[in-house]
């Protein structure tokens, strides 16, 4: 059966009273309903808090970000080293939001998916085009690049136990209305690329769409033969919204 899988992208929200809500409330739903694909993503200080409370259940935990270096004078940063110590599995990388207000460029996206892998943790690469890169018919050619500049330094087969999430960014934090035949047809489009590295790879990979995701449209996204699940910002932060979500992703799960 087609892989599924769900995250929700918390961004900079939520407080320890958020979370302790949230989590109660998921974790019921989760056991009652026998949901098995879901993970969060919570801000870095909420982590060890959130991994302690999900211990016992099948929810995994991912950063949404983490520093190029293992340890050393680097002030403010988190290293992949320390997100292993607290049990972290997966850990966002590329995100648009930390390539637009971050300045982090391919070469720094390299570095930390580089750090994750080799200590074993998953990276999930978000890739994707801007409204102009889309204007400009650069959709494509933008989403492979952002592949291409990893598989050139590391190789294929770094692809192995890695996510891809597909986030276009004039598409991300809005509420707009979705084309799910361009959005499987660009997943489509990832899947053959990697296909001409490595076959076994790219019908494992889970390419997942991210950007406007709410219930009302994640039937049609999950649907598409291509996408493998969705990283959910805004409505992830609505748990009824976010219950919905994942009630349905459940006819995707393995
Ligand atoms: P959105 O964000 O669901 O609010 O569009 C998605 C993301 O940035 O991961």
């Amino acid at each position: 059966m087609k892989k599924s899988l769900i995250i929700a992208n918390w961004k900079l929200n939520g407080n320890k009273y958020f979370i302790n809500d949230y989590i109660k409330k998921l974790l019921y739903e989760i056991n009652k309903n026998k949901i098995n694909n879901v993970i969060i993503a919570p801000p870095l200080i909420y982590l060890q808090k959130i991994i302690e409370k999900l211990k016992n259940s099948n929810i995994k935990v991912c950063a949404q970000n983490v520093d190029i270096n293992l340890f050393g004078a680097f002030t403010g940063e988190i290293s992949v080293a320390m997100l292993k110590d607290i049990g972290v599995k997966y850990v966002l990388i590329g995100h648009s939001e930390r390539r637009i207000n971050h300045n982090e460029n391919d070469e720094i996206i390299y570095k930390k998916f580089k750090i994750v892998k080799e200590n074993n943790l998953i990276p999930i690469l978000c890739i994707g085009e801007t409204y102009n890169e889309k204007k400009n018919g650069k959709t494509k050619e933008v989403c492979y690049n952002q592949i291409n500049y990893i598989i050139k330094k590391m190789g294929i087969k770094v692809l192995e136990n890695c996510i891809i999430a597909y986030e276009p960014v004039w598409a991300i934090g809005k509420d707009i209305s979705i084309n799910y035949l361009e959005i499987q047809k660009i997943h489509k489009f990832i899947r053959s690329k990697i296909y001409l590295y490595d076959k076994k790879i790219s019908k494992e990979i889970v390419i997942q769409y991210g950007g406007s995701v709410t219930d009302k449209n994640i039937k049609e996204l999950l649907i598409q033969p291509d996408i493998n699940g969705v990283l959910v910002g805004n409505s992830s932060l609505n748990f009824d919204i976010f219950l919905k979500i994942i009630k349905f992703s459940k006819n995707f799960q393995n």
